[in-house]
């Protein structure tokens, strides 16, 4: 499984009404199952992201799955974003909205220096509000956003817009 022509999408389980009525969920572990899907869609990923990178910045949780071995390949560095409570040394953090309420995340405060290349990866596209809290928590290192990669990109959900004048790109669009 390589080249562009692949269609990952046949790999993702699809849940009806799940976690709420009328709600489609896109369940990614099937693919991540599936050793040629899961490596295929990784080497997709990176040939789809910018070179010369320094930093491959992850999401708890799912974001872990898909940006550690994607700075592995790309010979990066890769750093953790975490949710509260989790990270041992001198972090910052940031809130975002959710549905209901809201959530933090965090990022060491030396995870990325100032000027260094970095692209943010996630699972997901859902409404943009993780990746535009991590933005936010890059940028504050001095952190030069080069791209947002996603393996998975809901295209009916405002994420792209929340995300304008930064380059988002995606393999699986729905
Ligand atoms: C999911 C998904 C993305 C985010 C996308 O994570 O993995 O990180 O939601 O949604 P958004 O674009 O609306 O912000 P979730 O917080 O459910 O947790 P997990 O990764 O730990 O499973
Ligand atoms: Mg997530």
């Amino acid at each position: 499984i390589s080249g562009g022509s692949m269609d990952y999408s046949k790999y993702i389980r699809n849940l009806k009404d799940y976690p709420k009525e009328g709600i489609i969920f896109r369940d990614i572990t099937t693919l991540l199952k599936d050793k040629d899907a899961f490596k295929g869609a990784i080497d997709e990923l990176v040939a789809l992201a910018p070179k010369n990178v320094d930093k491959v910045v992850g999401v708890e949780a799912r974001g872990f799955i898909v940006g550690a071995p994607m700075a592995f390949h790309m010979g990066a560095g890769f750093v953790p974003v975490r949710k509260p409570g989790k990270l041992p040394y001198k972090k910052i953090e940031v809130s975002y909205e959710l549905e209901y309420g809201t959530d933090k995340i965090e990022i060491h405060e030396d995870a990325i220096s100032s000027g260094e290349k970095v692209i943010i990866v996630d699972d997901l596209l859902a409404t943009g509000g993780t990746s535009k809290a991590t933005i936010d928590l890059v940028e504050r290192l001095g952190g030069k956003v080069e791209a947002l990669v996603f393996l998975v990109e809901l295209t009916d959900l405002p994420g792209r817009e929340v995300l304008k004048g930064y380059d988002v790109r995606s393999l699986i669009k729905y």
